[in-house]
């Protein structure tokens, strides 16, 4: 009997799909083994592409504060069938997986599509997913799944490039390189390579034995961890909390609060972001062996 495959994601860009599909290639090339089904979740109303500047930066309490919206209901292949396997696709908006994701997850769908079935989770961010991971461990525990293994390609160029090429591309659609500044998002090298993943994945799916997997995946570039912007998303998620928290109390400021918040985040990007970065370079010996520790840690698919 062919085992079945899930391959679950959103994309607005159309990078996450590209990334999923060639992570599911190997998958695809055994179709006397496997049957491979695609689920791209799809909102009731979903968000523009490319965004109003205005929009996203609106997006920013409902995502961090998880506040799902109404999706369209999975087809009916997806909920009439048992899958073997899940490759999960999914973005970070806001140092959080993205509204589509947690609407997913929220919705009554999740469980029975989700339950007792190992999952292997993929994301296609800027570089900033280290703490939503953890998040999502949450999520996938509650929902009794069995995390597998992780993939999480990012774009490689320093953090202050990225930020500058994803608002170009997330508020006017372009992604490629211009003037000074180099193509936005993860390369279209490592996008087309990343079938080597899925090789790594069907051995071991083949072979009925995950452990390993997360390591092997490792090895082969799978899951960089640079320690900064651990510290910057910790730092992150707690500025985050309270502007969320303010934001959504105060409705009848919201637009005022936004227009605050945009200021404040670019303020933080770009001024206290390389304050956060003196202090980490200098304690570096210090915390060494914490650090590795971490890495370690945040490599793997464990959840504390
Ligand atoms: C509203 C919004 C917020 C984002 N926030 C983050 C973030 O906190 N960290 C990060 O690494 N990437 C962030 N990104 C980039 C996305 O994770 C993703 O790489 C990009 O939107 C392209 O994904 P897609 O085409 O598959 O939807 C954000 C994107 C959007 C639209």
């Amino acid at each position: 009997m062919k085992k079945n495959i899930l391959v679950l994601y959103y994309t607005q860009t159309g990078q996450l799909e590209d990334i999923v599909k060639n992570i599911a290639r190997p998958f695809e090339n055994k179709n006397e083994e496997y049957e491979v089904t695609y689920y791209n979740i799809r909102l009731k109303e979903d968000f523009p592409f490319p965004w109003p500047s205005d929009v996203f930066f609106n997006t920013f309490p409902e995502s961090y504060l998880q506040i799902p919206s109404e999706i369209l209901p999975p087809p009916a292949e997806v909920l009439n069938k048992k899958f073997d396997l899940i490759l999960f696709g999914y973005q970070v908006w806001y140092l959080t997986p993205s509204i589509p994701t947690i609407s997913f997850l929220k919705s009554k769908y999740a469980a029975d599509i989700l339950k007792d079935t190992p999952v292997v989770t993929i994301s296609g961010t800027r570089n900033m997913w280290m703490l939503s991971q953890e998040k999502l461990k949450v999520y996938l525990k509650d929902l009794k799944t069995q995390l597998v293994g992780n993939i999480a390609l990012v774009d490689r160029h320093d953090n202050y490039t990225s930020v500058l090429t994803i608002l170009r591309w997330m508020t006017t659609g372009k992604k490629e390189k211009s003037g000074m500044l180099p193509a936005a998002g993860v390369s279209e090298e490592e996008i087309a390579g990343s079938g080597k993943y899925g090789e790594i994945i069907e051995k071991h799916f083949s072979q009925d034995n995950f452990t390993g997997l997360q390591p092997e995946l490792v090895k082969n570039g799978a899951v960089e961890i640079r320690p900064f912007l651990v510290r910057v998303e910790k730092v992150g998620n707690k500025i985050f909390t309270v502007w969320s928290n303010l934001i959504i109390r105060k409705k009848e400021k919201r637009p005022l609060l936004i227009k605050f918040f945009k200021v404040y985040l670019m303020a933080a990007i770009w001024i206290i972001s390389p304050i956060v970065l003196v202090p980490h370079l200098l304690t570096t010996p210090l915390f060494w062996f914490k650090r590795k520790k971490q890495r370690e840690y945040l490599q793997g698919i464990n959840l504390k």
